[in-house]
């Protein structure tokens, strides 16, 4: 998973990396740091051509992020995260959740969290390389 731009800038590190501990989840790699437009553009491959794409570069190239390997008991961490950070949308998401106590409005919504496993292992291969 990785926190923003935003929620560095804000100071929300600590308070977003708690709730994580909180749930029981445990950190297997950690690194604050600003990606560079062509990480970004292949990490988000998927959303070419869309409309939010440029700002959403912008946003997440504007200063350090922190991103974050996380490991749980099971075969759902995935799932977990994702129920953790909340809808897509913070105006929407859910009281409770990251992006619906702490975000207000797109793209900065503060989070991002893989959407499966092979996703999660081709993220943690793109920016974590060390770990294999
Ligand atoms: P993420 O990838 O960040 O974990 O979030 P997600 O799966 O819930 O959302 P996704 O559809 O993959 O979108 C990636 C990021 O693009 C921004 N976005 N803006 N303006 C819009 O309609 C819009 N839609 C998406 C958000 O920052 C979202 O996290
Ligand atoms: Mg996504």
């Amino acid at each position: 998973m990785i926190l923003k731009p935003d929620a560095v800038a804000r100071g929300l590190v600590g308070e977003i990396l708690a709730r994580f501990e909180r749930k029981g989840l445990s950190f297997v790699a950690v690194d604050l740091r600003t990606l560079d437009d062509a990480t970004l553009r292949a990490h988000y491959a998927e959303h070419a051509g869309k409309p939010f794409l440029e700002p959403l570069v912008a946003l997440m190239s504007s200063g350090p992020s922190l991103l974050a390997v996380l490991e749980g008991p099971g075969e759902d961490t995935v799932g977990i995260v994702r129920n953790l950070l909340g809808a897509t949308d913070p105006a929407s998401a859910a009281p409770g959740t990251i992006r619906g106590d702490l975000g207000l409005a797109l793209p900065a919504n503060l989070v991002h969290g893989s959407d499966s496993p092979a996703t999660a292992a081709a993220e943690i291969a793109r920016f974590f390389p060390a770990l294999g």
